[in-house]
Parts: C-alpha cells; sequence; structure tokens
C-alpha cells in the first residue's frame, strides 16, 4: 500500500464522521465514508420501489461516483434503508473491492461499521468510536437543527433514540460483518470529549502507531 489505512468503526451518530475527516486532514490522508455507499444502494432501492429488504446486489454493482454524491442520503429513511440492504452478503461483496482500492495509491481513513474486522483487518490503525444511545441522539438531534426548548423536543428524541437503537441492533446483529469491537481496536468514549477532545485523542494514539 502506498500510506497507511486508519479504520474508524463505531455506532450511528457517534461522530465518527467529523473526526475520520479531521483525522484525514490532519494527517494528509484521502477520506471514505463508507456508509455512503450502503445509503446510496439503499437509495436506489427505494427509487425503484423495491423494498430494501429484497435483493439489492444489481444496486450495488452498478454504483457510480453521483450516486454518491446525492443530496438527499442523509435522511432517517435512506438509513433505514442503508441498514437493510447492508445485512445482505452479496450487497457487501460487491462493495468490497470499491472500498479497498480507494486506499490502495496513498492509504486512507475510512469510517464505517467493519473497517477494521472485515475490509482492512491488517488496518495500521483501528479506532471505536462510541458514546451513550442518549448522547449520540441528542448530537444527532441538534446536528439536524433540533430545538431542545420545542414542546415535542423530548417526544422527537424518544423517537429518534429509537430508530438508532433499533439501527445498532440490526447491524450489531447481523451475520455478514456485524458491527463488532475489532480485538486490536483502541475505543473513545465520546460522552464527555468534545469534537476537538476526540480528534487529540485518536491523533496522540495514532501517532504512537504510524
Ligand atoms: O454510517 P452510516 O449511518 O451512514 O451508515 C448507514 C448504514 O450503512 C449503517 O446503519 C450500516 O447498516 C451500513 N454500514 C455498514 N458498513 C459500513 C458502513 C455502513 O454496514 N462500513
Amino acid at each position: 500500500r502506498g500510506g497507511p489505512v486508519i479504520a474508524v468503526d463505531g455506532p450511528a451518530a457517534a461522530g465518527k464522521g467529523t473526526l475520520a475527516r479531521k483525522l484525514a486532514e490532519a494527517l494528509g490522508l484521502p477520506y471514505l465514508d463508507t456508509g455512503l455507499l450502503y445509503r446510496a444502494v439503499g437509495r436506489l432501492a427505494l427509487d425503484e420501489g423495491q423494498d430494501p429488504a429484497q435483493p439489492a446486489q444489481q444496486f450495488a454493482e452498478r454504483l457510480t461516483p453521483a450516486d454518491m454524491q446525492r443530496t438527499d442520503l442523509r435522511t432517517p429513511e435512506v438509513a433505514q434503508a442503508a441498514s437493510k440492504v447492508a445485512a445482505q452478503p452479496a450487497v457487501r461483496a460487491a462493495l468490497v473491492e470499491t472500498q479497498r482500492r480507494f486506499a490502495a495509491e496513498r492509504g486512507a481513513v475510512l469510517d464505517g461499521r467493519d473497517i477494521g474486522t472485515a475490509i482492512f483487518p491488517d488496518a495500521d490503525v483501528k479506532l471505536f468510536i462510541t458514546a451513550s444511545p442518549a448522547t449520540r441522539t441528542r448530537r444527532r438531534f441538534l446536528q439536524n437543527g433540533g430545538n431542545p426548548d420545542a414542546p415535542d423536543a423530548q417526544a422527537r428524541l424518544r423517537e429518534m433514540e429509537e430508530a438508532l437503537c433499533a439501527r445498532d441492533k440490526a447491524d450489531a446483529s447481523r451475520d455478514s460483518a456485524p458491527m463488532c469491537i475489532a480485538d486490536d481496536a483502541y475505543v473513545i468514549e465520546t460522552d464527555t470529549l468534545d469534537a476537538q477532545a476526540v480528534l487529540a485523542e485518536a491523533l496522540r494514539f495514532t501517532r504512537e502507531r504510524l
């Protein structure tokens, strides 16, 4: 490989994306949000009027860079669809090479669920970023422009937390490359850390390894 591979895994809304992007910037490496691959496949299935739990391999095989740049991939509906297509071994198999090739030339930072366990079991650095469901839900709520003082804020937070936990559970219990902590991953719990502190901790660990 032409450079180091850094795997950033963890559950939904743990701050993986923010961290991975900044880490890549600090280290001068390319960055890939692998969740976008599964979101794009889920989106294509929905566009075809197909239940995302049905075989979606064909969509994974014809995925283009433009599909991944769509601006409608960040909705809860697409997140659900992504999790359903991501449970299909044939969909995962169709996306493995794209991810490995991305890092071949210069190395890369990749964030996802199975980067350190399945895509790059030999990654130079493996980070697992997590936080309590309540923390992750609150962050996602604020990120989406939610107002914590609105009368329906508590109800919306509860609803979001349920959806988030259901998706984590599905991702962690599927047979094909389930989300789990690699034996050699460094776990960062971010409940009491802000984004800057998480980056500092991740950079400290990474620089020790490279
Ligand atoms: O990270 P993000 O929330 O965008 O991922 C959407 C879904 O894609 C996840 O819930 C998971 O089911 C799937 N995914 C995966 N493996 C990855 C990245 C995402 O299975 N490496």
